[in-house]
């Protein structure tokens, strides 16, 4: 059966809210629980993992233990407290749209033999260039391939406990736990994700969020 550890400690310094990130309310229900609620709502997962700030009130029906200082080192804390269970599902509590759906398919993605890791992600629209420290642009990438990856995020534990399991400065810089898993020669898979996965970054988004939360319910 599968797990899930949702990412919940950062302090959401972007938003600038009053409150952690976690926390702060979205359609009358604070932001992680919109990732508690999808994945509760799944048979196939048997055990969701929280990793929250210092002093929050744990979800009910989840297991909450103390994020680390980055990222990644939150999902090894969530991971630690786990029990057996195998793929494990990844997910940011600041995706607050996420849907059964899509963590099924990506439940379905890590399947595949071979796999070590599928994640949600959706094509590059716009044109990508890279500029140098002047502002000049030096390139213009290819689009054709070009994906922008979300979570959920689903691993083959064997996989993911491996790509964890190094030095802390390595961990710090990954923005993802995929990454992790390619620098240590795994094979990770996109999942196309719906285009309103999005990511609560600032306040823009959560209005974003609000407006699409109304739509869903019309
Ligand atoms: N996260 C975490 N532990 C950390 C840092 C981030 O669990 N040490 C989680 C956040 O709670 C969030 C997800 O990882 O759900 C994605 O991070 P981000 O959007 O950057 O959130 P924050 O770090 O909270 O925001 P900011 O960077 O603006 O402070
Ligand atoms: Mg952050």
């Amino acid at each position: 059966m599968a797990i899930a550890l949702i990412l919940a400690a950062g302090r959401g310094e972007r938003l600038g809210a009053d409150r952690p990130k976690a926390l702060v309310e979205l359609g009358g229900r604070p932001l992680v629980q919109w990732s508690v609620d999808v994945l509760a709502s799944m048979p196939a997962i048997e055990q969701i993992v929280v990793a929250l700030p210092a002093g929050v009130q744990v979800p009910t029906g989840t297991i909450g233990v103390l994020g680390g200082a980055v990222r990644s080192e939150s999902v090894r804390c969530a991971l630690a407290a786990a029990e057996a269970g195998d793929p494990v599902v990844v997910q940011d509590a600041a995706r607050p749209l996420t849907s059964v759906e899509l963590v099924q398919a990506t439940l379905a993605a890590v399947e595949h033999e071979g796999v070590d890791a599928a994640i949600a992600a959706t094509p590059v629209t716009d044109t990508v260039k890279r500029a140098d420290g002047e502002g000049v642009v030096t390139q213009t990438l290819d689009r054709a391939g070009l994906w922008t990856v979300q979570t959920p995020q689903v691993f083959r534990r064997a996989a993911l406990e491996r790509a964890l399991d190094v030095p802390d400065d390595v961990l710090a810089q990954a923005t993802d736990d995929a990454w992790l898993i390619e620098r240590a020669g795994g094979r990770v898979v996109v999942v196309p994700a719906p285009p309103d996965n999005l990511k609560v970054t600032t306040a823009l988004h959560l209005a974003l969020a609000e407006l699409l939360i109304a739509r869903r319910k019309a």
